[in-house]
């Protein structure tokens, strides 16, 4: 699915070179590696702000404390995500509400945001996510929030560069979350994350929720958590950073190719909605028929692929306490059931591409 090891032994001398200048500045925690990694990805994402911190699903829990998100609030997302998704809202303490998705970008649906916004019309945030590294309909979701004056998360832990209407990622709501887990495009050496903002206030609020709500040594003004981007890590993803767009090329090379060789199968290829500009392919997603089957068979000829994501979020066991139930969310729930995630990293080699799909055929036929 992932050969990180190709991708190190191209850049082996950068990535070594980083991390013996923070070794031998002994500068460990936060400091100038990620002040200069937070003014690259800042420009790079489109955003004023940007505030390291030390995972994705640490981004989301910043991310709705600063908008002052907690105990008896309602934050509408989708079920079709990853875990943290949210479970950053339940952690928070307010309740995770869910709408369903779109069957062909297996985003967001605004029509099903707009009717869960007549059930929950005082829900305090929308967390939509850029699954598999497409935009959700941002332009819809605002039309609808804006209004009403509730703030939008974007969750583009899978998204780093994407576009929506020519917007990157991360700049077009109210704050935008990143994961640098290292299967993402732009991946650590262990855990890390990255919020942006137009806000320089929220900003600011975030800079010291991520060091125990202080913003001035050993005074608290509140509650905050030790959520720091280490420099390792910033030092490691400023090495890789200068080479994230032609990663991506390659990713979105991979897909096009995957689109030619697979014509012909029953699986549904991934939709690039017209609103989503610039999709960055973290996963190249079909819905198969029979897709347990289908992946058995991938696997017994050496072919890995992934299930991202076989259970949907409303009918996992710890939120069984929402009360939701199955067939709440049909359109997560046929997802879950055929969705299938092929290898697409950067440095798969083109023959492999032709092997994965001479499988599918092999199995369709
Ligand atoms: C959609 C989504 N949201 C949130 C996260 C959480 O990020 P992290 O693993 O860095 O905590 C991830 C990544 O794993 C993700 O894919």
């Amino acid at each position: 699915m992932l050969d990180l090891r190709a991708q190190h032994l191209s850049i082996r001398a950068e990535v070594l070179a980083a991390l013996e200048r923070v070794v031998d500045s002994q500068y460990f925690v936060l400091g100038p590696e990620v002040a200069e990694l937070e003014c690259e990805l800042a420009g790079y994402c489109q955003s004023p702000f940007a505030i390291g911190c030390a995972s994705g699903t640490d981004a989301l829990i910043l991310a709705l404390r600063a908008l002052d998100i907690g105990p008896g609030d309602e934050v509408i997302t989708v079920p079709f995500s990853f875990y943290a998704t949210a479970s950053c809202i339940a952690l928070t303490g307010a309740r995770p509400v869910f709408c369903d998705i779109l069957p062909d970008t297996f985003n967001m649906d605004p029509a099903a945001l707009e009717q869960t916004l007549e059930r929950h019309p005082r829900a305090k945030a929308i967390l939509p996510v850029h699954l598999f590294g497409a935009c959700a309909n941002m332009d819809a979701i605002l039309a609808l929030t804006q209004l009403r004056g509730i703030p939008v998360v974007e969750d583009a832990a899978q998204a780093i560069g994407a576009e929506d209407n020519h917007r990157r990622a991360g700049s077009i709501g109210t704050i935008g979350c990143f994961s640098f887990f290292p299967t993402k495009n732009l991946g650590g050496g262990g855990d890390g994350g990255l919020l942006t903002t137009r806000d320089a206030q929220i900003a600011d609020r975030l800079r010291s929720l991520r060091v125990h709500g202080s913003k001035q040594r050993y005074y608290h003004e509140e509650l905050g958590m030790n959520s720091r981007l280490d420099a390792l890590q910033a030092a490691i993803l400023r090495a890789k950073f200068p080479h994230l767009d032609r990663w991506t090329a390659l990713r979105q090379a991979h897909a096009a190719r995957y689109r030619e060789l697979l014509a012909g199968t029953p699986v549904q290829l991934p939709a690039v909605a017209a609103h989503s500009n610039r999709h960055v392919f973290n996963q190249f997603t079909i819905r198969a028929p029979r897709r347990d089957e289908l992946k058995a068979h991938l696997a017994q000829q050496g072919i890995q692929s992934e299930t991202y994501y076989p259970l949907p979020l409303h009918l996992q066991q710890c939120f069984a306490g929402l009360g939701y139930r199955e067939g709440d969310f049909p359109v997560s729930e046929a997802a879950a059931r055929d969705c299938l995630s092929l290898p697409v990293y950067p440095e798969l080699p083109r023959e492999d591409l032709e092997t994965v799909a001479a499988a599918i055929h092999s199995f369709y036929n």
